[in-house]
């Protein structure tokens, strides 16, 4: 571990390398101590990082998974869309597990408020599209950037402020465009509630704030969100999220400069999931798809959705490793693949647009919480290196369970 530390440097972005769900919050949770400020950046409660801890899970949507860590600041970034109530719950149910949170988090003033109304919206816009539906996490995302992206949002320096004229103003247009009554008095009395609770907890300006840390030689860890493949503008559009979800857009989310990226790591499982529409090639709808969704739990944290099962596609893990120079793979869930007898590969895609796979050995034993690589069996080694080739970037980390301790550091 300390010589992967080393390599990492003091800026180290942790990125999804497929359509979500990989275990960026386990490795940021494990990688967090070891680091003095904990990001998220962009997105926002679609988002949802499960991790656990001395056997007890925790699920985060708004929070990163890193900032179980006492003591730690946490910064919620100026690229996030903040649902308050949701936010506040998550703040709570960390107290009442004994991890107090209020005196070390900073949120972006910048970052936009996700209303009840752009839920409501969310789900009406999912409704228009019928059968071309994206499948959204129904969590406001779209809503909520649409506005960013008009310039009508409200953001969380405005949280202090009267908001009843703007709301009735917004209230409006919702009504006309989507049909939808907005409850203002409703949204008010959940913006006091946070009020009371964050306004100390609000930066004005979120780059000059980790400017000091960053001249104190203070290390940051910055938990993506999403996934390269749901990048609004790199991903498989439009069945993509409403935010930047590479490491370029993590730093903008932040206003830290690029060169201040020391390494990225590219989480990726060894098997690959989708929840919501869209193509996914690779995809398996057979008795060894079922096993995977089954064995690997793959369930949406934030959704309860079963998740859309498959195999590695190692085209997109190239892919991902260019958008956002992955300096190492953390190569998630190898352990779901233990009943496997052979395991299938997408490597590429013929004229006809079919994939074409190359077909791996099993190794049907248990790699259960195992922490060497020297200890695996030779065929999951194979597997391991097999990918590592292929994609050109070292596996440095290897998850094999789900609890803190159940992973391989090379
Ligand atoms: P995230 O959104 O990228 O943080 O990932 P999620 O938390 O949505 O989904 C990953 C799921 O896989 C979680 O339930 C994790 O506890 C679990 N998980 C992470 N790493 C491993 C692993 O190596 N093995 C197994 N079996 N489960 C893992
Ligand atoms: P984490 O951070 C998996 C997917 C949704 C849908 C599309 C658009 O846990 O990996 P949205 O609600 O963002 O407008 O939905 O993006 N999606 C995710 N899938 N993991 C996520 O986050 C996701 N966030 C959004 O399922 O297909
Ligand atoms: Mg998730």
């Amino acid at each position: 571990m300390k010589k992967f530390l080393a390599d990492l440097g003091p800026c180290t972005a942790i990125i999804g390398a497929q359509w979500g769900d990989e275990g960026k919050g386990k490795v940021t949770d494990i990688l967090g101590e070891h680091f003095d400020v904990i990001a998220r950046a962009c997105g926002g409660a679609n988002a949802g990082h499960t991790i656990v801890v001395g056997g007890k899970k925790h699920v985060f949507h708004l929070l990163p998974a890193g900032c179980l860590h006492e003591g730690k600041p946490v910064v919620l970034g100026s690229g996030m869309v903040i649902h308050l109530p949701t936010l506040l719950e998550e703040i709570e149910t960390l107290k009442k597990a004994g991890v107090h949170l209020l005196d070390r988090l900073f949120i972006s003033g910048s970052a936009h408020i996700l209303f009840e109304f752009h839920k409501k919206i969310d789900a009406v816009m999912e409704e228009r599209r019928g059968a071309e539906g994206i499948g959204t996490t129904k969590r406001g995302i779209g809503p909520a950037y649409m506005d960013k992206a008009a310039r009508s949002g409200i953001r969380m320096e405005q949280l202090t402020g009267d908001l009843r004229k703007v709301l009735t103003e917004k209230a409006k247009d919702v009504k006309i465009m989507y049909g939808i009554d907005v409850d203002i008095d409703a949204e008010l009395a959940a913006l006091k509630t946070a009020e009371h609770v964050l306004k100390h907890a609000i930066i004005s300006l979120l780059p000059d704030f980790l400017r000091e840390f960053i001249e104190k030689k203070k290390t940051i860890l910055i938990e993506g969100a999403q996934a390269v493949l749901l990048d609004l503008d790199h991903g498989s559009y439009p069945y993509v999220t409403s935010s930047q979800t590479t490491a370029a857009g993590a730093l903008q989310g932040l206003g830290l400069p690029p060169k201040i990226l020391s390494s990225c790591i590219g989480v990726a499982k060894a098997y690959c999931t989708r929840v919501g529409s869209g193509n996914f090639l690779t995809e398996d709808t057979g008795e060894a798809g079922e096993r995977l969704r089954e064995r690997g739990g793959e369930y949406g944290s934030t959704t309860g959705r079963p998740r859309r099962t498959g195999w590695l596609h190692l085209p997109h893990l190239q892919y991902g490793a260019f958008i956002n120079g992955f300096s190492a793979i953390n190569l998630t869930k190898l352990d779901v693949l233990d009943t496997e007898k052979e395991i299938p590969v997408g490597v590429g895609v013929d004229t006809n647009g079919k994939v074409i796979y190359e077909k791996l050995a099993g190794w049907q034993t248990s790699t259960r919480s195992i922490t060497e690589f020297g200890k695996l069996p030779k065929a999951a080694q194979d597997y391991v290196l097999f990918i590592e080739k292929k994609i050109g970037v070292p596996v440095r980390l290897i998850g094999t369970g789900q609890g803190r301790e159940e992973i391989i550091v090379r």
